[in-house]
């Protein structure tokens, strides 16, 4: 079951220098940079009181985020992401409704440990969305 919005992913070539202009201009505060290294990425986060903002930029040259990157090198929203209450349960619950979930079958996980997944762009109007549980915080 979908319960919120967690976050909107924007995939930057330079974390440092994307968190220095949302703090100088838009007077937000960018948390520290993380490593996921499961998913092959540096993650920082804005958080606001309903949802946060995500950077997110390749930690190897085999990122997922690259070849994004290279279609858009200045950067550009990557995915955007939904809080559920079971990633497997609403995962299968929407697979049963022919939608292709990307990485099928794997344990992907989240900074926090949290299980993660990715639906299928053509299956979300043409927009990447990841499902995120939140048990941990
Ligand atoms: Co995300």
């Amino acid at each position: 079951m979908i319960t919120g919005l967690s976050h909107v992913s924007i995939a930057v070539p330079d974390l440092e220098a994307a968190a220095k202009r949302l703090r100088e201009v838009y007077g937000l505060a960018v948390g520290e940079a993380r490593v996921n290294e499961q998913q092959g990425v540096r993650l920082a986060y804005v958080e606001l009181p309903n949802a946060c903002i995500e950077l997110i930029a390749p930690a190897r040259p085999d990122s997922p985020i690259s070849k994004f990157l290279e279609r858009n090198p200045a950067g550009g929203i990557h995915h955007f992401c939904l809080n559920v209450d079971d990633v497997p349960a609403t995962s299968a619950g929407i697979a049963q409704k022919g939608v292709r979930m990307l990485g099928e079958g794997k344990d992907s996980r989240n900074v926090h440990g949290e299980r993660i997944a990715f639906i299928h762009p053509k299956d979300f109007l043409g927009a990447l969305v990841e499902l995120e549980e939140h048990k941990n915080r």
